[in-house]
């Protein structure tokens, strides 16, 4: 089985992505990571003790990572409009029983990676913050990782938090862009793709009916990102950003991958747009920002037919 270790912002998909992977026969979850984004970081500590026991998975390690992005913005944005104030859909769940373990998020991943060297899969689902902090912290960590899976960016498609940026991206682009040029095996799976894996409310009813107690918890944490989706998008299904993440460390054939150097805007107006090579490093190899930069995977295609009844099935 694959080792991963979830960096999560939990947020409704997220909930649903890390119930996914523990129920996945493919993966072990080693521990849960946590960062700001949809929520800040303590409530996704808190949400990720939460989380593991609904699952009955109080077992798994839970890290607490980074309170602010690589240059420390104070004013963040919070998703508690696309997730709810306490990023589960307001639904009142009990505070946990456990608690987080004595180390930070980017030291637990040097520490796994460095002791299992070659098998641990990062899954990234929230801003890059603690991944970045882990490659500072250990020169060596880009080797020792197996694979670090990116729920990132949008590749010449619109961005959700403006048209030109994805919201875990925006969350710290310093981070991203770090990660993304660190020399680790990587994926990325963006919005070009994940905005073609939607569950419908029928579908979220079935999850409810067949899918037990974390079947039920999901259902009824979806309820406000549906009716965020009604309102912003016009439409009566979810986005399953996270859970689509999960399935790259389960079989990346369901995703048809272009490779090429990313790079990301920093700073100013376009802040948090990914900008891909995907036309290869010769054609501009003259251009110094993409030039000699390790190109990396990103997901241009998805079979959503298959990707999602993986999802739906689990
Ligand atoms: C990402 O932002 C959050 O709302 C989701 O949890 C997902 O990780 C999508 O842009
Ligand atoms: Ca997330």
């Amino acid at each position: 089985r694959k080792k991963v270790i979830i960096d999560t912002d939990p947020g409704i998909d997220d909930a649903m992505a890390i119930m996914l992977a523990f129920q996945s026969p493919e993966l072990e979850v080693v521990g849960l990571t946590t960062t700001f984004g949809n929520v800040p970081t303590a409530m996704a500590t808190r949400n990720a003790l939460c989380l593991r026991e609904v699952a009955g998975m109080a077992h798994v390690p839970v890290a607490q990572g980074e309170r602010v992005a690589l240059k420390g913005e104070e004013k963040q944005r919070i998703a508690d409009f696309v997730h709810g104030s306490d990023g589960l859909g307001n639904i009142n769940t009990s505070p946990p029983n456990g608690h987080a373990i004595d180390m930070g998020a980017a030291e637990f991943m040097v520490k796994m990676a460095r002791e299992n060297p070659g098998q641990i899969t990062v899954i990234a689902l929230g801003p890059l913050t603690n991944v970045a902090k882990a490659i500072e912290q250990d020169p060596e960590f880009v080797k020792n990782v197996a694979q670090i899976i990116v729920l990132g960016g949008a590749f010449f498609v619109n961005g959700n938090v403006n048209p030109a940026a994805e919201a875990n991206v925006y969350g710290d682009p310093d981070a991203a862009d770090a990660v993304f040029i660190s020399g680790a095996d990587i994926i990325v799976i963006g919005l070009n793709v994940t905005t073609q894996m939607l569950m419908t409310e029928e579908d979220l009813n079935h999850l409810r009916d067949d899918g037990g107690p974390v079947g039920e918890f999901l259902h009824k944490a979806a309820q406000f990102y549906l009716q965020y989706h009604r309102d912003y998008y016009d439409m009566n299904a979810i986005y399953v950003h996270d859970p689509t993440t999960i399935l790259a460390a389960i079989d990346p054939s369901v995703f048809t991958l272009k490779t090429g150097a990313v790079r990301v805007i920093t700073e100013g107006r376009f802040k948090g747009t990914t900008l891909m090579n995907a036309l290869g490093t010769k054609r501009w190899n003259s251009v110094t920002e993409w030039c000699g930069k390790p190109p990396i995977k990103v997901a241009f295609g998805v079979d959503s037919q298959r990707g999602m009844q993986v999802i739906k099935d689990r």
